[in-house]
């Protein structure tokens, strides 16, 4: 016993010595429907920062070291908080009730039909028009015995953008000593109804603004993904990558195939699809999504998650009329986004993994984006 605690004494002391190089901290960034709101800088041991706010909890800022130890932020970003407020491009930003589409922006639950915010033509897209990316999260900054971040919270309405029950949210941050961005998600609700939520930070891990993404290399543990319709809508099949522009089982470059002859990409003007993981049946244990390897600077990306599908959204609606937070203009692809989910228009489809939240369960779910060099 007394062994136990000398090791119990020793272990609190030394997260009290890592924790005291883990600096904390919080300047005002504006005001939103009223509030206040802040940016937080964590800065872990290795130097890595992460600027984030409690609007819609967006990521504004990541700086990662590359393979000669200079950092660059690899996040798609706006200086002021009305920027982020004006454009609707979820730079950065937490997704829900419902990442990606919900088809005629309505569905059924325990038999009855709820009609959600139409905010893309006849569908609903990430949430509705004021989504969890538009709203104003409570913020408390943590450290811990892997890093530092914030716990973000909010509790959205019965009736919230069309979705019924209350739901009430915890999403924690942790920029990890391992060069971790890593985060949690937390929900219970006091009625039947619909949770999948998601991150939707745009990378470029050349830097931001700095060129486009095509040159990057990637890898997706995904042998099957979900075809469209031409609104984006999965048909409900799930399609064999092989032989498509879509089997990047091995690192390919993004834009090596991108422009080819495909119904698919064509449809979503490049790539904006979903992939089916190929994670082990039933296993809810955090399984490697992806990984982006930049090979100039040497920067790479693992994606590690607990849910069934990642979307892969190659910036294609980024058109060059944005200008971004050090002057620079967001052309064309300049930032890709890996987004952990449920499957798009899961609330339609019965045969796709469930995004249905029941009273006295409890949505949790994990995804690590881990930063390294080679
Ligand atoms: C979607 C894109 C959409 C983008 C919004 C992605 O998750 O798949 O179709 O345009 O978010 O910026």
């Amino acid at each position: 016993m007394a062994g136990e605690k000398g090791t119990m004494a020793i272990t609190t002391n030394r997260i009290k010595e890592i924790n005291e190089k883990i600096e904390i901290q919080k300047k005002p960034f504006g005001t939103v429907d009223g509030r206040s709101v802040d940016l937080y800088t964590v800065s872990n041991i290795n130097g890595m920062e992460m600027t984030v706010t409690n609007y819609g909890c967006i990521v504004t800022s990541l700086k990662v070291p590359d393979k000669n130890n200079i950092h660059k932020d690899v996040v798609l970003g706006y200086n002021d908080v009305k920027s982020y407020v004006d454009n609707n491009y979820y730079f950065g930003a937490a997704i829900g009730r419902c990442g990606n589409r919900i088809g005629g922006a309505k569905f059924t639950l325990e038999g009855k039909e709820y009609n959600v915010t139409k905010n893309e033509g006849p569908n609903s897209l990430h949430g509705g028009s004021k989504g969890f990316d538009k709203v104003v999260w409570d913020a408390e900054a943590f450290k811990n015995e892997t890093g530092g971040g914030l716990e973000f919270s909010y509790v959205s309405k019965d009736g919230e953008e069309g979705f019924p029950g209350t739901l009430t949210l915890k999403i924690t941050y942790t920029l990890t000593n391992n060069n971790e961005f890593r985060i949690d998600y937390f929900a219970t609700t006091d009625k039947q109804t619909i949770c999948n939520l998601t991150h939707h930070s745009y990378f470029n891990l050349n830097g931001e603004g700095n060129g486009d993404i095509l040159g990057h290399k990637l890898m997706i543990n995904g042998s099957r993904f979900t075809p469209v319709d031409s609104t984006l809508i999965p048909t409900g099949e799930l399609k064999s990558v092989e032989g498509t522009p879509f089997n990047f089982l091995k690192s390919v470059e993004i834009g090596a195939r991108i422009g080819s002859d495909d119904k698919q990409l064509k449809l979503a003007e490049g790539y904006d699809h979903n992939w089916v993981l190929d994670r082990p049946e039933g296993s809810k244990d955090l399984f490697l999504a992806a990984t982006v390897i930049e090979p100039e600077s040497g920067r790479c990306m693992d994606v590690l998650t607990r849910e069934p599908g990642v979307q892969f959204y190659s910036g294609n609606f980024l058109d060059g009329t944005l200008i971004g937070k050090s002057g620079r203009v967001y052309k064309h692809r300049y930032g890709f986004c890996l987004e952990t989910q449920a499957y798009p228009d899961s609330p339609n489809k019965p045969d796709f993994p469930t995004t249905v939240l029941k009273p006295g369960e409890t949505y949790k779910t994990t995804t690590v984006y881990r930063f390294y060099n080679r």
